[in-house]
């Protein structure tokens, strides 16, 4: 069956290895699939829902767009562009926020999260975020949407949206209702010193995460320091129960090795962690340093990803208008 696959990035700083594990490195195989039709956002006006200095944000709109194309999406095969070049989604969003419940938002864990101790000081934009979300994905009737795990309470808000507006306003098909695309065991990267929290750029320490741009040394390096325990890697999935860092560097292992899980752990059954650590950080290096070097030689050229960026919006906004104008017409307006 064709799919219709919509997702997107935030441009907010150093791209890591959950987010191209989570989901960069899947949109890319799901792209080289002729049966579907993938669009690719880099998402900017998420990213003001956090303060964010004008000239970075600029630079990291780049960035991603330029990590999207080194890591192997193609703008000939996907729509690739910055979200805030299409009116659209702003312009969906304020009316799917008239159909959002305030109860539905208050169940959001990752504004929690993200707002901390001090939830007024959060701004309004950060609170309302999943509401664009929503917008980004029913715009283009998306009927995929491959995400890491944190986003999942946020695409069950998508369908929730959807299928209270078709239901409201009598147009039981106007919006698909997107599957999520979350990967069994690679979904949910987790940070390199603590195997119970999640790999995230806004973790205070470099040495939680392997940056894409991170040169071979700093990975190196990152990989030997990772938090183990003490005991030699397990012969079966059970036996990765109760320790969460061997778990998380075994699944880092798998899905660059594109093998499974329990293959990745008959290698390395019975084995130490130093051994495993080598083979682990020369894996991580073998993919990640061409991604590294691309992404700075595409950064040389910004006039070239201004124009990929840009002739991307404009197939975007080709779709997206024209479903914002049959959304108003059910609307009334
Ligand atoms: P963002 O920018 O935080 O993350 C981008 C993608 O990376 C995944 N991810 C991870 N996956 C596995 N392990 C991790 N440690 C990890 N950290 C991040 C995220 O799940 C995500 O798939 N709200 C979204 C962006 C967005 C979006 C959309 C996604 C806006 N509109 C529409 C899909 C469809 C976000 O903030 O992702």
């Amino acid at each position: 069956m064709s799919k219709k696959i919509f997702s997107g990035v935030q441009p907010t700083g150093n791209l890591h290895l959950g987010n191209y594990i989570g989901a960069i490195k899947n949109f890319v195989s799901l792209q080289n699939d002729p049966d579907n039709y993938c669009i690719y956002c880099v998402v900017d006006l998420h990213a003001i829902t956090l303060k964010q200095n004008a000239k970075d944000l600029k630079k990291n709109i780049r960035e991603t767009a330029a990590a999207f194309i080194a890591s192997g999406l193609d703008y000939k095969k996907s729509i690739i562009f910055n979200q805030s070049l299409v009116s659209a989604h702003s312009e969906g969003s304020w009316i799917l926020g008239c159909i959002a419940r305030m109860g539905w938002l208050n169940r959001m864990t990752q504004f929690k999260e993200k707002a901390g101790k001090d939830k007024e000081k959060a701004s309004i934009g950060l609170y309302i975020y999943p509401i664009l979300m929503a917008a980004d994905i029913l715009l283009y009737d998306a009927t995929h949407v491959p995400v890491g795990e944190d986003q999942k309470q946020h695409l069950e808000l998508t369908r929730d949206i959807a299928e209270k507006f078709n239901l409201d306003f009598n147009s039981p098909d106007f919006f698909v209702t997107p599957e999520p695309l979350i990967q069994k065991n690679f979904s949910r990267i987790m940070s390199l010193k603590d195997g119970t929290k999640k790999m995230s750029k806004s973790d205070p320490s470099e040495f939680s995460r392997i940056n894409l741009n991170d040169s071979s040394d700093q990975i190196l390096n990152k990989i030997k320091k990772a938090k183990t325990d003490a005991e030699p890697l397990p012969d079966n999935e059970n036996g990765l129960s109760n320790r969460p860092e061997a778990a998380n560097l075994l699944g880092i292992y798998s899905s660059l090795s594109d093998q499974n899980l329990s293959n990745t752990i008959n290698e390395f059954s019975g084995k130490n962690f130093s051994e495993f650590k080598k083979k682990l950080a020369s894996l991580i290096v073998d993919r990640i340093s061409p991604i590294s070097f691309e992404i700075n030689k595409l950064l040389n050229d910004q006039l070239f990803i201004d124009k990929v960026l840009k002739d991307g919006a404009e197939k975007a906004d080709a779709i997206a208008s024209k479903k914002i104008e049959n959304l108003k017409k059910i609307v009334g307006f």
